[in-house]
């Protein structure tokens, strides 16, 4: 990348004020459990999104995509989903600003007149980054992170990293449509290096966990492919998870989400569950829809509650240095994710598969939200290069595409550059 301060400078003719780095994220275990308030445990990786931002006085934010060579001008009086996605990251956070301290930010700094403090007098922003586009390693998030974290630097706003995360959540459900959880927003903000974070999605409290990998290395490879249906499916697994929990809620009234459920709750009261006529509705469940069954809700739910346990018993693996355990329960998370949550796809499965028999691989799955992206593999560090070889000539052959790989390192999270 080249540098981003003089990219900056050819632009806008202008110095930036404040240069932010933020990174991607990859999860260990815990996938699609955020939003059911579970425990993830994400970490923050060496690849990054870079922002460099400045003042104007024009009332419009002016951003240039260096990478992709495309500029947009936004007036700040008028922020609503753009048809340029990457703008939507950009524009979502600052409404969120506006959402949460008001329209005038020159009042918190006691400067009423001066647009030198005011977000709505507009600023420059551009934007680059090294995380590979739709490969499930949330550049989106990181580009959110970047841009809340430079605002809040560049006009002495004094949000904490977690408010900040949350209003990254939120930019995204307003201005993307994807309901997502907090996790990776959370992880690109909070990434401490070589630490795994093992964040409560009730609660919000989270723990660092030293990764000590010693003789392995945590590689991802790629698929290439994102499928388009990815970002409806996931809002749909999100309503089929409501949907159980609903019922669950109506026989066991205490239960207050899938962290005091049992599996033996969920056969009860969902293996056998139809949906009523009458309550079509109430369940938000169209009749013509045939996305989501009653057998469907039964197996997402299943999978939710094995994840749940699985996460908490892969901590205590971690914490004992066990890592072939570990392993163990990543292939497992696997299965349920491409057998019950349904949101794994024939690449994901391949790349899984292959490596599942090697005394080498202590561990792969999908990771992220699915159809696509990357797998997540503990390998044995010697064997890597023997290992993406072999199967990327393979993944060649019978899926008929490239094989990125990517060997990567976890890093601080958000920060000036
Ligand atoms: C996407 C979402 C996250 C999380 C994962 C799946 O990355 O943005 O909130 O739900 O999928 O674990």
């Amino acid at each position: 990348m080249l540098a981003i301060r003089s990219q900056f400078f050819n632009h806008f003719n202008q110095h930036p004020s404040v240069v932010v780095k933020s990174p991607g994220r990859i999860n260990l275990i815990g996938e699609h459990i955020d939003y059911n308030h579970g425990f993830v445990l994400p970490a923050a990786i060496d690849k990054y999104i870079e922002v460099a931002i400045g003042k104007r006085n024009d009332g419009a934010i002016h951003m240039v995509a260096l990478d992709l060579g495309e500029t947009i001008i936004v007036p700040t009086n008028n922020l609503m989903p753009h048809t340029t996605i990457w703008v939507n990251y950009i524009i979502g956070v600052v409404d969120q600003v506006f959402n949460s301290i008001g329209n005038n930010l020159a009042t918190v700094n006691n400067n009423l007149f001066s647009n030198e403090t005011n977000l709505a007098a507009g600023f420059n922003i551009s934007v680059q980054g090294n995380i590979p586009l739709g490969a499930g390693l949330s550049s989106s998030a990181a580009l959110e992170c970047a841009v809340l974290f430079a605002i809040n630097e560049m006009y002495g706003l004094s949000f904490t990293k977690m408010e900040m995360a949350l209003m990254a959540q939120s930019a995204e459900h307003k201005f993307a449509g994807v309901k997502c959880g907090l996790m990776d927003m959370f992880a690109s903000l909070h990434g401490q290096k070589n630490k795994a974070i093992l964040l409560d999605c009730a609660s919000l409290a989270f723990t660092y966990y030293p990764m000590e990998l010693k003789e392995y290395s945590i590689v991802l490879f790629d698929t290439q492919i994102k499928h388009a249906l990815a970002s409806s499916e996931y809002n749909t697994r999100r309503l089929e998870c409501e949907q159980g929990l609903n019922i669950i809620q109506e026989k066991y009234s205490s239960v207050k989400s899938f962290r005091d459920i049992s599996l033996e709750q969920v056969k009860e009261c969902l293996i056998s569950w139809d949906i009523p006529k009458n309550k079509m509705n109430e369940y938000k469940i169209q009749e013509k829809s045939t996305k989501v069954s009653a057998s469907k809700v039964y197996e997402r739910c299943k999978y939710v509650v094995e994840e749940i346990a699985r996460v908490q018993l892969a901590v205590n693996d971690l914490q004992k240095g066990d890592m072939q355990a570990f392993g163990k329960k990543m292939f497992e998370t696997h299965e349920g994710l491409s057998k019950l949550y349904e949101v794994s796809c024939p690449e994901l499965d391949f790349l899984v598969e292959a490596v599942a028999h090697n005394e080498n691989v202590l561990g792969a799955r999908m990771m992220g939200g699915g159809f696509g992206g990357c797998t997540i593999n503990i390998i044995k560090t010697s064997a890597v290069e023997a290992i993406t070889k072999a199967l990327s000539a393979k993944y060649n052959q019978v899926m008929h595409k490239e094989l990125s790989y990517y060997i990567i390192s976890i890093e601080e999270g958000t920060q000036l550059a």
